[in-house]
């Protein structure tokens, strides 16, 4: 059976973020529901989960800032991994941006994530000449 990608249900929740954890996606000043929750509140992002007949082994966060898409916990079960899944679910990502007409898409790579760079390559990703800066604005002792 191919991959059936839709949008996140309620029901996904527990094994989404036992997914995220299995593929080392979580961090402890990140609570993995409340980023659910967030994406669930905004018109401008969604949630889309991968299923396969033993149930959910991908996942993709996508939204737009207005100018840019960008992409949040892109996941394959690891013992899934290597049968172009991740090309799936990014598929369906930068559909869902180029249909609401974003010019340009986005991902932020942490830089401990080894096999990241070399997947990115291989789905069309460039590093671009910009250095990210950022703040935390409610979490003032997270690296
Ligand atoms: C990133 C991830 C979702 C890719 O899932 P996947 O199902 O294995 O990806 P695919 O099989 O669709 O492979 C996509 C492309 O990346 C390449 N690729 C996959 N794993 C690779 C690896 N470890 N090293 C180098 N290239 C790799 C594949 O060859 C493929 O390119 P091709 O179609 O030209 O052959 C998966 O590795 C994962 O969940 N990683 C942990 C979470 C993570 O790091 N997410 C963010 C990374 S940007």
């Amino acid at each position: 059976m191919s991959l059936h990608i839709r949008t996140y249900r309620e029901q996904d929740r527990d094994a989404l973020i036992a997914l995220w954890e299995r593929c080392a996606l979580t961090r402890p000043w990140n609570d993995p529901a409340a980023d659910i929750d967030m994406c669930l509140r905004s018109r401008e992002a969604t949630l889309m989960v991968g299923y396969k007949e033993d149930g959910l082994i991908a996942s993709v966060m996508v939204g737009h800032d207005g100018h840019r898409g960008w992409i949040y916990y892109l996941a394959v079960a690891p013992d899934r991994q290597g049968h172009g899944h991740g090309r799936e679910m990014m598929a369906e990502a930068e559909l869902w941006l180029t249909s609401r007409g974003i010019p340009k898409v986005q991902l932020m790579v942490r830089s401990d994530n080894g096999d990241a760079e070399a997947i990115c390559a291989a789905l069309g990703y460039a590093p671009q000449d910009v250095t990210v800066f950022g703040k935390w604005l409610n979490k003032p002792n997270a690296p």
